[in-house]
């Protein structure tokens, strides 16, 4: 059996060091951050996903995932460390480089190098290829080298990183099959091997696709109100057609990988890139354009108290890296005159003050729903009527029973339609509630 040196053990890095050790690998877990080396070789996790913790107990027993803050010599390289952007929207790349400079003097004849972080295209060849070289060995023959992608949910990785179809780029072809041959130990979907800018290009695309379907959805919901009509019933409408998926408008596009993979297009074809870039440029303006529809809402309200629902880039995650709700805040911050209080059962740590539920929704003049979190349905709309200052509600998401807000004698807005829209779309569901309870399912 080989031995596998994974750097970087955070969300990718972690889960996919742990499900080698427990498939017969010696793994050698590297990571800069000391806390995070002593958390897992004590079996421990220091990031929150399902099942994760158990599988490194499992591979930390086992005696083959062992921890280490300086790069272990082995014969297989995974690199699994950040590609975030920069404020002007350009590919950091830095972490890349500082740890493909790390094994640089470990490598030796026979040594495969794989790529697994989400990299602009070119990267493993112009970026990474040239550092490796300084260790001497010509690439693709003495050291190969490949590009692995990966494409799990957070909340699903370690079943998405053992069922996912793999893409796999080989510098040359036989770094690709050897490549090939480390996750077939674990992966249960196909595996397809091509080229390494190929492969680069394939995780890029597939988030550039959702970013672009979302841009169109959000361009509609700023469309269909201006025909007094309602968005979400026009693609509801539309996605009957068997060959049509748009997706749904909300209040930007947030997290780590849609809203910035692809900048890394943008970043190096301007000219080329049109759609991709006007897409992003559609889905940032997201969080102004809510904000315009909280002010329009507000306008007659003396000193208002703005309750806000929800902060994460996702529904029921606790993840709020890009997450539109950040630049919500940032405006509502600029309007000292508007008092803000945060609600999210997710978030635990959040660089602005959180609230209870009660105390959020109390003299509230207006409830700006941003995030979709399953436990917003059930928020009991006439418990939430009796501690307002005015009940009005702002569903970006269609995630809140209008009928049931209506008759509790809220103004229900929602992103996508105005007031005089005709609604005859199915919402969602009306809820039955416990009468004297805030939060409340039967
Ligand atoms: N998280 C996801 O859902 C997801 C999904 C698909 C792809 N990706 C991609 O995978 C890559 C990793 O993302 P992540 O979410 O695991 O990041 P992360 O921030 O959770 O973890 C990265 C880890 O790398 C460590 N690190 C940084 N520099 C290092 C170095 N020189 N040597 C060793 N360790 C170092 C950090 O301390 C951190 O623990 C990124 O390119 C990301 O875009 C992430």
């Amino acid at each position: 059996m080989k031995e596998i040196s994974v750097l970087g053990l955070g969300y990718i890095g972690l889960p996919t060091a742990s499900i080698l050790a427990t498939n017969g690998f010696v793994v050698h877990g590297v990571d800069v951050s000391q806390p995070v080396v002593d958390i897992i070789n004590k079996g421990g996790i220091h990031i929150e996903e399902p099942g994760l913790k158990t599988l490194v107990q499992a591979a930390v027993n086992s005696g083959n995932l062992k921890a280490y803050s300086q790069p272990q010599m082995a014969d297989v390289y995974i690199l699994a460390v950040p590609t975030p952007i920069t404020e002007d929207k350009k590919a950091d790349l830095s972490y890349v480089g500082a740890v493909a400079r790390a094994i640089v003097p470990l490598l030796k004849k026979g040594d495969l190098v794989i790529l697994e972080s989400t990299s602009p295209p070119g990267t493993t060849q112009d970026f990474l290829c040239p550092i490796l070289a300084e260790s001497g060995l010509t690439l693709g023959v003495d050291l190969l080298v490949a590009h692995c992608p990966e494409r799990v949910l957070p909340g699903k990785i370690i079943k998405e990183l053992i069922q996912n179809i793999r893409i796999i780029g080989g510098l040359t072809p036989q770094s690709a099959e050897q490549a090939r041959e480390i996750y077939a130990t674990f992966v249960e979907g196909d595996i397809h091997l091509t080229d390494v800018t190929t492969a680069e290009m394939v995780k890029i695309m597939e988030n550039t696709f959702r970013d672009v379907n979302i841009a169109l959805a959000n361009e509609l919901a700023q469309i269909a109100p201006q025909l007094s009509i309602n968005a979400w019933e026009v693609i509801r409408f539309a996605n009957l057609h068997p060959r049509v998926n748009i997706h749904t408008p909300g209040p930007g596009v947030g997290g780590h990988c849609i809203s910035v993979d692809p900048w890394f297009v943008v970043e190096k074809f301007p000219e080329t890139a049109q759609l991709i870039a006007q897409a992003r440029h559609i889905n940032d303006a997201m969080p102004e354009y809510t904000y315009q529809l909280l002010l329009d809402t507000i306008k007659d309200i003396p000193n208002p108290k703005v309750t806000l629902l929800g902060v994460t880039y996702k529904p029921d995650v606790d993840d709020v890296r890009e997450a539109p709700s950040l630049k919500i805040l940032e405006l509502l911050q600029r309007n000292p005159s508007i008092e803000v209080a945060i609600y999210d059962p997710h978030v635990k740590h959040f660089e602005y003050e959180l609230s209870g539920l009660e105390a959020a929704f109390k003299n509230s003049d207006c409830v700006l729903l941003a995030v979709d979190h399953a436990e917003f349905r059930f928020i009991n709309p006439r418990q939430v009527a009796s501690v307002v200052r005015h009940p009005n509600v702002i569903d970006t998401r269609n995630a809140l029973s209008r009928k049931d807000w209506q008759e509790a004698g809220f103004n229900y807005r929602l992103l996508g339609e105005d007031a005089t829209s005709q609604v005859r779309m199915a919402q969602p569901e009306s809820v039955t509630f416990f009468e004297d309870r805030l939060f409340s399912t039967v």
